[in-house]
């Protein structure tokens, strides 16, 4: 059994405002669900940072200025789409380097890496299956040559404010001097465009949290019924805050019998699964300047929706 999710799971249903993290997400299915929500046209982020990683893969690398070979450590890779722009484009330069993707699916590394050996077969490539926390504290994943990590797709707006800072002080902690972090974050922006690309009219982004409790049933021999519950999510432009709840459609009662646990469930009651953060580029200097990262540039796409911003210790 996965300890840390079963006692996130029962810490996060037992709490007074439920909550569940929104890691749990990306078993194998909840990984191509995400695929879907990246393709549609309303989830802007995906065109966003495509663009910038396109037509800007050259500008990157130049501002990152390093002498070769380097590592570009990939936290949270994913599907890897984006990240195949700058790669392709270091491949067809024939600039030296490793890529250390890192990603806590088995599923996504495995096609991430079977898709880039087809399409690269020059790409040095060295998967860790993983979560990011404990690879960058544990492993080795640096060596004395320099690193670019990514840490792309607005991720790192998943993160309380004060938990993001944290986790960019891990990074930093974990890097040499000199060495460069691009930071995907999506940028504060009309309302509308927000929250349109999160309560989506397709209802993908409904299915992405309700597989959440499918996979809680699957693990841990549960009977939640999906039908007995929604999706809401909301968008508070001043704070920047995105805002995904799972809602009990009725009183019910959960057994999550491999657990041994019970879980009761009120009348439209909540379970807080997701936050996905904006920023203005003022508030990531802030965020820089607080976890010992100096801003190189902000990388952003022709609309202003998104930057990849570079870091550097
Ligand atoms: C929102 S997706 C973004 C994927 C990719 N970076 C992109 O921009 O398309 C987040 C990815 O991070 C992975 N992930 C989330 N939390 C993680 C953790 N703590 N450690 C490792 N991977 C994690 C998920 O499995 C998922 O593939």
């Amino acid at each position: 059994m996965n300890t840390d999710f079963a006692n996130d799971v029962i810490e996060g249903l037992s709490s007074k405002k439920k909550h569940l993290s929104s890691k749990y997400f990306y078993d194998d299915i909840g990984s191509r669900i995400f695929q879907e929500i990246m393709n549609m046209p309303e989830y802007y982020l995906t065109d966003s940072e495509f663009e910038i990683l396109s037509l800007q893969a050259k500008q990157i690398i130049a501002a990152v200025n390093f002498d070769t070979p380097f590592n570009i450590v990939e936290l949270g890779a994913g599907d890897g789409f984006k990240t195949f722009k700058l790669l392709e484009y270091l491949v067809n330069n024939e600039i030296e380097f490793h890529y250390v993707p890192v990603d806590i699916s088995q599923g996504a590394m495995d096609s991430l890496t079977k898709k880039l050996k087809e399409k690269l077969p020059n790409l040095s490539i060295h998967p860790r299956v993983g979560d990011y926390f404990e690879i960058l504290s544990k492993e080795n994943v640096q060596t004395d040559i320099p690193s670019l990590l990514l840490f792309l797709g607005g991720n790192i707006g998943n993160y309380p404010e004060k938990e993001a800072v944290n986790l960019l002080q891990l990074f930093n902690d974990n890097m040499k001097k000199g060495d460069a972090l691009l930071l995907g974050v999506d940028v504060k922006k009309n309302p509308i465009i927000v929250q349109n690309a999160y309560l989506d009219k397709h209802g993908i982004t409904k299915r992405f949290n309700l597989n959440l409790l499918l996979r809680i049933n699957k693990e841990f021999d549960g009977d939640f019924k999906v039908d007995d519950f929604d999706f809401y999510c909301h968008y508070d432009p001043i704070s920047g805050d995105v805002k995904s709840y799972i809602v009990s459609l009725r009183n019910q009662k959960v057994a999550l019998k491999k657990l041994d646990v019970m879980v009761d469930f009120k009348y439209d009651e909540l379970i807080w699964t997701e936050l996905s953060k904006k920023y203005s580029l003022e508030e990531i200097d802030v965020l820089a300047v607080q976890s010992n990262f100096k801003v190189v540039n902000h990388f952003l796409d022709c609309k202003h929706y998104f930057t990849d911003t570079l870091l550097i210790k």
